[in-house]
C-alpha cells in the first residue's frame, strides 16, 4: 500500500477528465482496505472503482481509495447452476468473458459495460433486457464506520432501475468488496427479445443462438452506437430514461406523434431520454472539445482535454431544454463530483 499525493485521476475515469487527487491509494487486499479506511488523518474518503460512472468537475481533496481487489472463484455448484464470486476490482467485461469461457449463462446481455464488478450493484447495471439484479445473489461490503463485513442479500439491496440502497440510505457507508452471482450451467435462459439483439442475430444468420452468440451480438450493437472510452472519453448514458404517467405521455403524443416509450407499469411508461435529447436538437452537437455523441444522444463525450465543469454545464443546458420542450425532468445517471 502506497499513499500518493497530487496525482492526476485522468487514467482512472472513463470520461478522461484531468483532475487532481490530493491523496490517492490503491488497495488490493481486504486488510489494506480496512487499514486505509481507519486512517484518522483522512476523515473524508472517496471510493473509486472503474471510474465509469462519474464526472469529475473539480480537484478532489478527499483520500481517493482505488479498489483493486482481484479474484474470481466458484462458491458452489450443482448440475444446472453455479454460484460465482467476483472481487470488486475485477473489470466487469473481463468477468463476463470469464463466465462465457466457462459456459456460465446470465451475464451475456451485459457484455462490454464499462466499470468494475464492485460498482455494478450500486446502479444495478442493465442493458438489452437484463439487469444485474436478475443473477445477483449477494454482495459483501465493509462498513466505512465500523469496518465490519456485512452481507447484503438481493432483498437488502432494494434494486430498482439504475438504483439500489447504495445510492440511497447506504450511500457512502459501505465499500462493496465482492459480489456473488447465480449463473446457469445448462438450459440457459436466453434473452433475445430486445429488438436490436433479434435483428443483429438475424443479420448474422444465427437462428439458435448460444450465450456466446448473444454476447457477440451485444458487443456489435454497443460498438456501433456507443463510443469506446479508450478512444473518446465518456461515461455511457449520462441521463436516466425518465418515467412518466400514461396521461402525461398521451398529452405529449398529441404534439409528438413518434414519441417512443417502454411500458413500466399499468399507469407509467419510460421515455428514451436519447429521443428527447435528439428531438431537442443536441444529437452530435460539438462544443470545442466536448459534446453529445453523434450516434446516441444519451452519451456526453470528451473529445480530449475537456473540463468536467463544461460537460456539467452542457448537461444542465440539455436538462433545461428538455424540460421546456416536453415538461419532463431528466435526471443525471452519473455521479458528479
Ligand atoms: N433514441 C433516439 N435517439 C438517440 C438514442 C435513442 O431517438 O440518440 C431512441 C430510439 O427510439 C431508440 C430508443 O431511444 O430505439 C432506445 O435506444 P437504445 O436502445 O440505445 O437504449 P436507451 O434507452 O437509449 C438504455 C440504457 C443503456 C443500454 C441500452 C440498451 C439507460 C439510461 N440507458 O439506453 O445503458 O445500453 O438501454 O439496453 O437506461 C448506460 O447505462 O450507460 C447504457 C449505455
Amino acid at each position: 500500500m502506497q499513499l500518493q499525493h497530487n496525482i492526476s485521476l485522468k487514467a482512472y475515469n472513463t470520461f478522461g477528465i484531468d483532475e487532481v487527487a490530493s491523496h490517492f491509494v490503491s488497495v488490493s487486499e481486504l486488510d489494506e482496505l480496512k487499514a486505509v479506511l481507519s486512517l484518522k488523518d483522512y476523515p473524508e474518503k472517496l471510493i473509486l472503482g472503474g471510474g465509469s460512472n462519474m464526472l469529475l468537475t473539480q480537484p478532489q481533496d478527499k483520500l481517493v481509495i482505488h479498489i483493486n481487489l482481484k479474484g474470481i472463484s466458484i462458491e458452489k455448484e450443482d448440475d444446472n447452476h453455479v454460484y460465482v464470486k467476483a472481487n470488486a476490482g475485477e473489470n466487469w467485461h473481463e468477468f463476463v468473458l470469464w463466465c462465457l469461457k466457462h459456459n456460465f449463462g446470465g451475464l451475456e446481455n451485459l457484455s462490454l459495460i464499462p466499470g468494475n464488478v464492485g460498482t455494478a450493484p450500486i446502479q444495478n447495471i442493465g442493458a438489452y433486457g437484463v439487469e444485474l439484479k436478475d443473477t445477483f445473489i449477494s454482495c459483501n461490503a465493509i462498513s466505512t464506520d465500523t469496518l465490519e463485513t456485512i452481507t447484503f442479500t438481493k432483498e437488502d439491496c432494494k434494486f430498482g432501475y439504475r438504483n439500489s440502497i447504495f445510492k440511497n440510505e447506504a450511500k457512502g457507508k459501505y465499500v462493496i468488496t465482492a459480489v456473488v452471482f447465480k449463473l446457469t450451467k445448462a438450459q440457459h435462459k436466453l434473452r433475445v427479445d430486445y429488438g436490436a439483439i433479434t435483428s443483429e442475430l438475424s443479420t448474422q444468420g444465427i437462428k439458435t443462438p448460444t450465450i456466446q452468440d448473444i454476447s457477440k451480438a451485444v458487443i456489435a450493437i454497443r460498438e456501433s452506437k456507443l463510443p469506446n472510452p479508450k478512444e473518446i472519453g465518456n461515461s455511457g448514458s449520462f441521463f436516466k430514461n425518465p418515467v412518466i404517467s400514461k396521461t402525461e405521455f398521451e398529452v405529449l403524443q398529441q404534439n409528438f406523434k413518434n414519441i417512443p416509450s417502454y411500458p413500466v407499469s399499468e399507469n407509467e411508461v419510460k421515455v428514451p431520454a436519447g429521443w428527447l435529447i435528439e428531438t431537442s436538437g443536441f444529437k452530435g452537437k460539438r462544443f470545442g472539445n466536448f459534446g453529445v455523441h453523434k450516434k446516441q444522444a444519451l452519451v456526453l463525450v470528451n473529445y480530449g482535454g475537456a473540463k468536467g465543469s463544461d460537460i456539467l454545464k452542457l448537461s444542465k443546458l440539455i436538462q433545461k431544454t428538455v424540460l421546456k420542450l416536453f415538461d419532463i425532468s431528466i435526471e443525471a445517471e452519473v455521479n458528479v463530483l
